[in-house]
């Protein structure tokens, strides 16, 4: 587990399969992501049956916040295509509930891969992509180190019509932890 003030990353679980299927579905969640067909908990379930071919270090991790109750799962997140011979890897996050935006978690939650992506795994940079159209997300990225460094034109299809994607990335060398996470 990887485990920080507020937030903590854990492994997911068969049981978890129920809420992602819920948040998945969720208009406002996927918008996000570009998941524009609903998903069944079958579909679910086949993608977490398949886990066990994909590396250990690009399983998705489950987002997990504290609260008065005790740990509370509300997303996830993961590295993606690790190229171990350039050290570098994607990320892609998201909170499924939404009562918990604006507060910072996604932030923590990314200052927390951050630190495992170079600390633990040794990577040199990590990007992601964002849809021009979600100014919550660029926000809390730019919070967590990330710098912009690219716009794929009209790149995605979104509500009938092109938006651009957002390349954004941090490296290694230009990353300051952040000891209040
Ligand atoms: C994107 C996401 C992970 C961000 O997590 P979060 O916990 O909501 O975000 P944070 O609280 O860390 O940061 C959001 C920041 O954006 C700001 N913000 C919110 N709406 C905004 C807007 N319309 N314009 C500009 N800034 C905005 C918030 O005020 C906050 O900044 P602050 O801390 O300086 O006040 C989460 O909202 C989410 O999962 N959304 C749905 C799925 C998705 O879009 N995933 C990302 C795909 S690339």
């Amino acid at each position: 587990m990887i485990i920080g003030k507020r937030v903590r990353l854990r492994g997911i679980e068969r049981s978890d399969i129920p809420r992602f299927v819920e948040w998945l579905n969720d208009p406002e969640v996927a918008q996000g992501l570009s998941m524009v067909l609903p998903l069944s908990t079958t579909q679910e379930e086949t993608w977490f049956d398949n886990l066990h071919n994909m590396p250990k270090e690009e399983h998705p991790m489950g987002i997990e916040v504290h609260t008065p109750n005790g740990w509370m799962l509300v997303g996830n997140l993961s590295l993606m295509n690790i190229n171990w011979r350039n050290r570098l890897a994607e990320v892609g996050i998201f909170i499924g509930e939404k009562r918990f935006w604006n507060q910072g978690y996604g932030h923590d939650a990314m200052v927390l891969m951050l630190r495992h992506a170079f600390f633990n795994l040794g990577l040199n940079r990590v990007f992601l992509r964002v849809f021009e159209t979600n100014p919550r997300a660029v926000h809390s990225y730019e919070k967590a180190g990330f710098v912009h460094e690219g716009r794929m034109r009209q790149a995605q299809y979104q509500d009938g019509k092109f938006v651009d994607v957002l390349l954004m990335s941090v490296l290694r060398s230009e990353w300051q932890d952040k000891d209040s996470v």
